[in-house]
């Protein structure tokens, strides 16, 4: 689904399919050099970072691990809030290894704080981020990704993944949601 299809729920586009494909590569590539000899095991947070992880995956021209985990954080409307659970953990021992949590945004950081947390307690080599997108002024938890695509704005986006009750999902584009969709 392009923008243009729906144009009316959108404020703006904030990012085009070309420069999500692009920012990634660059990301990619800076991840590439940085675990060059190390075995590289990439965790995906289910639903919102699929497309993230089939696209900056793809830009690697290495080896890698691919795993994935589902959590919830109570929480309801457009904000995120509250306590987390697993809903699905991942299938490897991540034991002595280089583990990379994908995520398409960091809001309030609730979710990936204690995701490092929670894995970081199972012995791994080391334990970094790599997210898309980036709220600074949404940030309430301690939260320090070492690859961002983008620091934006504190408004609700869409597209790529991000999701406004389960839809925009599959949208190319990363969109602002016009407040009359969700008013
Ligand atoms: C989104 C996103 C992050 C989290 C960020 O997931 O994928 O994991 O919210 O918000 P936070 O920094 O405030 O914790 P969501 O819980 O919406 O689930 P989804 O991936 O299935 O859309």
């Amino acid at each position: 689904m392009d923008s243009s299809h729906v144009e009316h729920d959108l404020v703006n586009v904030l990012f085009t399919e070309e420069q999500i494909q692009q920012r990634l590569a660059e990301m990619a590539a800076e991840i590439t050099a940085d675990y060059e000899g190390r075995d590289l095991l990439v965790v995906g947070v289910l639903r919102g970072a699929v497309m993230v992880m089939a696209d900056l995956s793809r830009s690697m021209p290495r080896h890698l691990e691919m795993d994935w985990m589902a959590v919830s954080s109570y929480g309801s409307g457009t904000k995120s809030s509250g306590v987390v659970r697993i809903l699905k953990d991942l299938d490897t021992d991540i034991s002595g290894r280089d583990v990379l949590i994908v995520d398409e945004i960091i809001d309030t950081g609730l979710t990936l704080s204690w995701l490092v947390n929670n894995l970081s307690s199972r012995s791994p080599a080391s334990v970094e981020i790599a997210t898309l997108l980036r709220k600074p002024e949404a940030l309430s938890m301690p939260v320090e990704p070492k690859y961002v695509g983008w620091d934006i704005p504190n408004e609700f986006v869409v597209g790529y993944g991000l999701d406004y009750r389960e839809k925009y999902r599959n949208l190319r584009d990363i969109g602002t949601l016009a407040p009359h969709v969700y008013s």
